[in-house]
């Protein structure tokens, strides 16, 4: 199947199309047929086959995991499930072992999904240090000025929601490994538009110099 026709195929499948012109904004977004499809057949195991539904859902959780896995060059088994990036990326934030001196980074002009959770480490006692981005431009170079080697987390949004910028996120990845530091990247903007790729973390270079 051409690129085209995959194109038209989507398209067909989003009946709010037919008549209308839907630019991308992120908040809300026509639902598709067969996400609507999908959703009726959940509740339906759930309110017919409550009993069985876990395991009745197994074999979807693992294909949503699969398919999840391909769009950002990872593996199923590093994909988990949560109820939206507000609720996920908070786990994240309080899963670091934080000691005393840490620091983070992250761009005061994040999505709030993206800033809060950070932010309020603070009350931990860890150092928040808050870039801005001039213009919307979120550079690795505003991010190599705050890092030290007390930085354990740069948390940034790949897509930057209120400019569209575009992070250098791979650029970032080099950095973070250089200093052992955990990039968190926010990608609800990215994911399936662009190609996020993951990577491993790397570890602190034995000697390494922090920028
Ligand atoms: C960068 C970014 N992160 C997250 C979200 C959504 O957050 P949540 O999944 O908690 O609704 C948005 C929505 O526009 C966003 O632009």
């Amino acid at each position: 199947m051409t690129h085209k026709q995959k194109l038209n195929d989507a398209r067909d499948d989003i009946p709010f199309l037919k008549n209308e012109i839907y630019v991308d904004n992120a908040s809300v977004s026509p639902l598709p047929r067969r996400v609507q499809a999908a959703s009726e057949h959940c509740n339906t195991i759930i309110s017919e086959q409550l009993r069985d539904a876990k395991e009745i859902a197994k074999p979807y959780f693992d294909r949503g995991r699969t398919l999840a896995a391909k769009l950002v060059g990872s593996s199923p088994q590093n994909v988990a499930y949560f109820q939206n990036t507000s609720h996920g990326l908070p786990l994240v934030a309080l899963g670091v072992d934080w000691r005393p001196g840490d620091n983070l980074i992250v761009c005061a002009q994040e999505f709030p999904a993206n800033y809060l959770c950070w932010i309020q480490l603070a009350a931990m006692g860890v150092e928040v240090r808050q870039v801005t981005s001039p213009g919307g431009r979120l550079e690795p170079d505003l991010i190599r000025e705050a890092m030290d080697d007390r930085t354990r987390v740069v948390a940034v949004s790949h897509v930057q929601f209120y400019s569209g910028f575009r992070v250098d996120v791979s650029a970032l990845g080099d950095l973070c490994s250089e200093c052992g530091a955990l990039l968190v990247v926010d990608g609800t903007q990215s994911v399936g538009a662009l190609q996020p790729r993951c990577r491993s973390r790397g570890n602190r270079r034995p000697g390494g110099e922090c920028p």
